[in-house]
C-alpha cells in the first residue's frame, strides 16, 4: 500500500470539508483554534508513520486521551472498572447527565464525560498520579518527549468545568468515586489538555492495532482487553453518533473536541486525523469525511 498516495487522496477528498461546522466554544481556550487546519497520519503495526497537511502540528486531544486512560486503567489491573461503568451506547451527548440517576450513579460507558471520570479516578487510585501516568506514556508511545500539558487549556476547562463537576459529585453521591472530586477533576482535565500531533496520536495508539503490544514490544494489555477497548470505541467513541461512524467509516475510533480523531484498524495500522470544525454530535466534520474515504478507497474497514 503507497499510503502516501492514499493520503494525499483523502486529503483532497476532504478539503472542501475543511472549516465546515464550529470550532468548540465551551472551553474558551480551544475557541481560538484556526478551522482550516487538516492534517492526517497513518502508523502502520511495524512503527512506519506516513502522513500529509498539519500532521505533525499539535493540537488538544481532549477526549481522545479517554481511550488511553480505560488502556492503562486496564493494564494496571483494573479490570473491576467494568463494575463501575458500562459498555452500552449512551444515546446521549457526551457531557449529558440525563442518564446518570435513573441508572444510580453508573455511566453508560467509559467515554462519555462521567465515564471518564470514573476511570480518571480508577487510574488515580491504582497509579497516584493519573495525569503523569498518562503523559508518560504517551510520551513513550509516540517517541516525543515534547508531548506535554496546555496549562492554559487545563484552566480554562476547569474555570468553566461546572458540567464535569456536577457529573463528578453527582457520581460520588452513589459512592461512584474513591478520590476526592476536585483530584479526579483535576487530573481529567489535564489529561484532556494534552497537546499532540496526528503522527504523535498514531503512534501512540498502535498498540491498539497490535492487539496490545507496545512499540518496544511489550504487552500493555492481553489481546481480549485490546479488543474490548476497540469494541468501545467502534461503539461509543464517537457519543450519539456512533451508529453513523459505524456506518460511514466501519472502524474503532475516538474523537475529541479539539477535532480530533483517531481510528484503529487491528492488525494493521492506526489513523489520526485533526480539523477542528466540529459537527453538532462534537466529532471533526472533515476528520470523519476522510476516515470515510479512507476505508472506501483502501477496502479496510472491519467489516
Ligand atoms: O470534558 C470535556 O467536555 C472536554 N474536556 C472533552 C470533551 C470531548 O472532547 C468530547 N469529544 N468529542
Amino acid at each position: 500500500m503507497d499510503y502516501q498516495a492514499v493520503l494525499q487522496e483523502v486529503a483532497a477528498f476532504a478539503r472542501p470539508l475543511v472549516g465546515r461546522g464550529q470550532v468548540a466554544q465551551y472551553i474558551p481556550a480551544l475557541a481560538d483554534v484556526d478551522a482550516e487546519r487538516f492534517g492526517i497520519a497513518v502508523a502502520d503495526v511495524n512503527g512506519e508513520v506516513h502522513g500529509v497537511g498539519d500532521w505533525q502540528e499539535p493540537f488538544s486531544v481532549q477526549s481522545i486521551s479517554k481511550a488511553f486512560s480505560l488502556a492503562l486503567v486496564l493494564a494496571e489491573g483494573g479490570e473491576r472498572i467494568w463494575d463501575r461503568v458500562g459498555t452500552e451506547p449512551s444515546g446521549n451527548p457526551f457531557n449529558s447527565l440525563v442518564q446518570l440517576e435513573y441508572e444510580n450513579g453508573i455511566p453508560r460507558n467509559p467515554f462519555i464525560n462521567a465515564g471518564a471520570l470514573v476511570v480518571t479516578d480508577r487510574l488515580q487510585s491504582l497509579t497516584g498520579d493519573a495525569g503523569t501516568t498518562m503523559l508518560e506514556f504517551l510520551r513513550a508511545e509516540s517517541g516525543n518527549p515534547d508531548v506535554a500539558f496546555d496549562p492554559v487549556v487545563a484552566a480554562s476547562e476547569a474555570e468553566h468545568g461546572d458540567r464535569n463537576a456536577a457529573l463528578a459529585h453527582f457520581m460520588a453521591s452513589y459512592g461512584n468515586l474513591d478520590n476526592p472530586v476536585t483530584t479526579v477533576l483535576e487530573h481529567y482535565f489535564r489529561q484532556c489538555a494534552i497537546r499532540m500531533s496526528c503522527r504523535d496520536l498514531a503512534l501512540a495508539a498502535a498498540f491498539l492495532a497490535r492487539h496490545g503490544v507496545r512499540n518496544d514490544g511489550t504487552r500493555l494489555l492481553p489481546a481480549r482487553e485490546a479488543k474490548q477497548v476497540n469494541a468501545v470505541m467502534l461503539t461509543c467513541g464517537t457519543y450519539d453518533a456512533a451508529g453513523s461512524f459505524a456506518y460511514r467509516v466501519g472502524l474503532p475510533g475516538k474523537s475529541g473536541v479539539g477535532g480530533g480523531i483517531v481510528a484503529v484498524i487491528p492488525g494493521r495500522c492506526t489513523l489520526c486525523v485533526w480539523s477542528p470544525g466540529l459537527d453538532t454530535y462534537g466529532n471533526s466534520v472533515a476528520g470523519v469525511a476522510a476516515l470515510d474515504h479512507f476505508t472506501t478507497v483502501t477496502g479496510w474497514s472491519v467489516f
